[in-house]
């Protein structure tokens, strides 16, 4: 079957090289794209939060499945969209629908779902300008660090935490009045949770669901996380302290209740749920829902899997998933991510990019922020550049080899981590 994958990223492309394998895809297509997406297919120039345009492209090019990579499509409704429309009924679109993607979309969603059905996650109120009293007062009875979060999507820029009481009530009056806009309009206040995070995915129709190899991504900018956060600079899979026992508790704790109540709640939800955990005390605990896959953890997970991600997508929309069995490479897969000098601030975009044709054979480079310039070389065109995943017996040979193919790429102003997975060694 032909396949469209929505999303100009690492993660689409590391999606693309994994449907490429099973037997059962035919052409694969990306909305938009980048220039490494067009070694594994064709690359439509459609946005994906044009819907319309989506359709057109998915009929003209007789497409039979669909994969919304990013969440903004999702929570804009694009599944529903395709389910409203005639023409392209017995399309299997891979995403949930508007009220799914609430589980991202609202914080404050999130939560009241996980209180309804006795997920584990920290305390919280959520306020709004009429309330914002009563947020200062639950700030002033937490102890710091405060963390105050954006309702809406805001970019990955919607969670601050706070070490000062005084600021911490400052900054809640700052988005309430505006700082990421309408986002912004409710915020959730939290109990700030001390532990280790690691990210979990599952495909799930709701009512059954097939878990992914879990994953830890690294946020900063900067070794030992230190500095701004970005979108991800480097992902390991597996992740050690995720033994059998512990991800048993994750399963029995938190994906069969979510799952449970999705299907409770009647929400219609055939797609990707990665959940955000941190490990308190020996216990899983709820950060956050995504909906969709992480980025750049998808370029760890997809490359630890055996299974036909076709048959697994296919089992998610029309039933049998839990009737797959899993086959997880033993090996440890270790992502570095290349970025432009100056992310995640301002940076320069259009550098030429060097030595891909070097690069050894046993590493994967998914490609990121990249496109192709006038004369078909390779530029730079956002702020993560490449993902460079490598296999290894251990997280330093993983580490080492994906570090040997950064360094042999060359462009102006790169940068990159060499200290992902330090803290799990
Ligand atoms: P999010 O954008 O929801 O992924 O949050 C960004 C980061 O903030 C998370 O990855 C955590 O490191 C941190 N964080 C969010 N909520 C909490 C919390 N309740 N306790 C501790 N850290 C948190
Ligand atoms: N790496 C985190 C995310 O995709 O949201």
């Amino acid at each position: 079957m032909n396949i469209l994958i929505l999303g100009a990223g690492g993660r689409e492309h590391a999606l693309g090289w994994k449907l490429k394998e099973s037997s059962q895809s035919d052409k694969i297509y990306f909305a938009p794209g980048n220039a490494g997406t067009t070694a594994v297919g064709e690359n439509v120039n459609v946005d994906p939060n044009d819907f319309e345009a989506v359709k057109n492209a998915v009929l003209e090019k007789e497409v039979k499945m669909v994969i919304v990579g990013p969440e903004e499509p999702l929570v804009r409704g694009i599944t529903d969209f395709f389910n409203q429309n005639n023409e392209l009924s017995g399309i299997t679109i891979i995403g949930p629908s508007k009220e799914g993607a609430k589980l991202e979309g609202s914080k404050d969603f999130a939560k009241q779902f996980m209180k309804r059905h006795n997920i584990p996650t920290a305390g919280y109120l959520t306020v709004t300008a009429q309330n914002k009293d009563k947020g200062k007062e639950y700030l002033k009875a937490l102890k710091a660090p405060y963390v105050l979060k954006a309702d809406g999507l805001a970019g990955g820029k919607g969670v601050l935490i706070i070490d000062d009481y005084n600021e911490a009530c400052h900054e809640l009056d700052n988005i309430l009045d505006g700082k990421f806009g309408e986002a912004g309009t409710k915020v959730v206040i939290e109990e700030f949770l001390d532990g280790i995070e690691l990210s979990v995915f599952v495909l799930t129709n709701g009512e059954e669901y097939f878990i992914l190899p879990e994953a830890k991504d690294y946020k900063r900018i900067g070794e030992k996380n230190s500095g701004l956060n970005t979108g991800g600079m480097g992902a390991v899979s597996p992740v050690p302290f995720a033994d059998k026992a512990f991800m048993s508790k994750i399963e029995e704790k938190i994906i069969k209740p979510t799952v449970k109540g999705i299907d409770k709640e009647k929400i219609s939800y055939k797609g990707f749920i990665f959940f955000g955990l941190i490990k308190v005390d020996g216990d899983p605990y709820v950060i956050e829902y995504n909906v969709r896959m992480g980025d750049p953890e998808t370029e760890v997970v997809l490359p630890r899997m055996d299974e036909d991600l076709v048959e697994l997508l296919t089992a998610t929309d029309k039933g049998g998933l839990s009737k797959i069995a899993q086959k997880q490479k033993t090996e440890t897969a270790v992502t570095v991510v290349l970025v432009s000098g100056g992310y995640p601030g301002s940076y320069e975009k259009g550098k030429r990019v060097d030595g891909l044709e070097r690069l050894s054979t046993n590493g994967l480079l998914f490609h990121a922020g990249t496109k192709r310039s006038d004369n078909s070389s390779v530029v730079t065109n956002g702020g993560r550049v490449f993902a460079v995943t490598s296999y290894g017996s251990s997280i330093e040979e993983a580490r080492d080899n994906s570090l040997k193919v950064a360094e042999t790429i060359k462009f102006e102003g790169k940068y990159y981590r060499k200290d992902i997975g330090f803290d799990l060694i």
